[in-house]
């Protein structure tokens, strides 16, 4: 962790209008996790509580997207470019009494800690005012170039459609990464200076830099090399192009830990989520958010799982299973379903084609087939036979279906909710249950049958 005279600033303000989002960029996705959840996963540890993060454009989905940082979030409104971004934060920069400010475009996801850490050791060693990262690129695209004296000190930084216009013959590989340390005293004398006299017509951040060379300030460009890792993230092909690099490096990590993923090239895991040594996933599939897998869970291929905890149990092909909880030795699918606020106690099975939402199966319990449980509190030992669905909403509010200990539900049974069934009660197939059903009593609620002469 850095020390408290330095914080940080992430530039996430922009639209992201290369990428033909109708979102914030910054919450585009690698692997459904937020470009910005990338730079909160490496910001946060460095820095505790001093980030800031500069929000515009779709403010109200990255308030909803981070609670947990919203109150360090400054609004900049309307977008006016990264130089306008860093003049709009620049007031809660002043009042944090911080000396430096590391400043990081919000759509550069994998910067390493070690290129942090450079990046300031090399700009407080070298006393700079402003220093920044600089990458090497053979093609060097849509990034600023850095421009340097003939004494190899930097210049400037010239933007892209800038230098475009200058001399398309002289081409320059080594580009700004984006990431910056400002010395806070050096730079608030710079930023009223800032013009959006350029081909965007916007204020850009890398004009401080033209600007403390003009005034005789320190200013340096720390080389980090060729790394891809310090790459924006603009159009859709860079989009794909970074997971596409990520999704390997991740199943990679957690076969070296001791977890079977027979089918890597098919199998995607998001970087939130944790795995138990032993864990055999067959693929192709995908487990996304805070999953937490323990030891002994077999997941079988074309699953999908998100934010839900498995402890050593079986999931069959072609499950989906979000934000569910399911016990040691329970069988799941194929083809389940399970929805929020499912919880699957141990040894309990969901079979193929059912539906569980917000519903709790109790210990040993079966819903094996066809089946729809929502809003629906199961005790132990209970089966619940083919086709049988709770039916939770009256078409205005839902409600709840209990059933005890015991209890056997035959098939194609519709459960009335609210409703009870009773410990080891018995209700017949085909029934419609509306009223509650005493323990250990047979429920039949259904038309008698008639045989007639044909
Ligand atoms: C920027 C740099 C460029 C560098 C490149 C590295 C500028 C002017 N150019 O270009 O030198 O090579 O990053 O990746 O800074 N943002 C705001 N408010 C705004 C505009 C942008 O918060 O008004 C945020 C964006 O959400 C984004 C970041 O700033 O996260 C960078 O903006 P972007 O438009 O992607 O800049 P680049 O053109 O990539
Ligand atoms: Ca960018």
């Amino acid at each position: 962790m850095f020390d408290a005279s330095i914080g940080a600033l992430i530039l996430a303000g922009g639209k992201g209008t290369r990428l033909y989002s109708t979102r914030p960029k910054v919450l585009q996705t690698l692997l459904e996790t937020p470009l910005l959840e990338y730079v909160y996963l490496r910001m946060n540890p460095l820095f505790g509580e001093r980030v800031w993060t500069v929000v515009g454009f779709g403010h109200e989905e990255m308030d909803n997207a981070f609670p947990a940082a919203r109150d360090r979030f400054i609004l900049q409104s309307p977008q006016l470019g990264t130089g306008h971004a860093l003049q709009v934060a620049w007031p809660t920069i002043l009042n944090a009494g911080i000396t430096h400010v590391l400043v990081v475009n919000g759509d550069t996801p994998f910067v390493p800690e070690q290129a942090l850490v450079d990046l300031v050791e090399q700009a407080l060693q070298e006393k700079a005012d402003l220093a920044f990262l600089s990458l090497v690129m053979d093609d060097p695209g849509s990034y600023g170039r850095v421009v340097r004296k003939t004494d190899g000190s930097v210049r400037a930084i010239v933007e892209a459609r800038d230098f475009a216009s200058l001399d398309p013959g002289d081409e320059i590989h080594e580009v700004n990464a984006g990431i910056y340390l400002l010395r806070v005293e050096a730079v608030d004398r710079l930023l009223p200076l800032l013009t959006d006299d350029n081909a965007q017509k916007e204020f850009y951040i890398t004009q401080l830099v033209d600007l403390a060379c003009a005034k005789g300030m320190r200013v340096i460009a720390v080389e980090h090399g060729e790394g891809p890792e310090l790459f924006g993230i603009n159009t859709p092909k860079e989009l794909v192009d970074a997971e596409n690099r990520l999704c390997p490096e991740i199943v990679q990590g957690w076969i070296e830990k001791g977890v079977i993923i027979r089918n890597r090239e098919a199998v995607r895991i998001g970087p939130a989520v944790t795995l138990a040594p032993g864990v055999d996933i067959t693929g192709p599939c995908e487990i996304y958010g805070n999953s937490v897998l323990g030891s002994g869970t077999r997941v079988h291929s074309h699953c999908r799982i998100e934010n839900s905890q498995l402890n050593g149990c079986q999931v069959h092909s072609f499950s989906h299973i979000h934000e569910a909880e399911i016990g040691k030795d329970c069988s799941v699918g194929p083809y389940a379903r399970l929805r929020p606020g499912t919880v699957l106690k141990e040894s309990s099975k969901v079979g193929n084609f059912v539906e569980v939402k917000k519903g709790v199966l109790g210990e040993g319990s079966k819903a094996s087939h066809l089946t729809y449980i929502g809003d629906a509190l199961i005790g132990q030992g209970v089966n619940i036979g083919a086709g049988t669905i709770t039916c939770n909403y009256d078409g205005t509010n839902k409600h709840t279906t209990h059933i005890d200990d015991g209890a056997f539900i035959g098939s194609n049974t519709a459960l009335v909710a609210p409703v009870r069934v009773g410990i080891k009660a018995l209700v017949g197939a085909g029934s419609v249950v509306t009223k509650d059903v005493p323990d250990k009593a047979l429920c039949i609620a259904r038309a008698h049958q008639k045989n007639l002469k044909r």
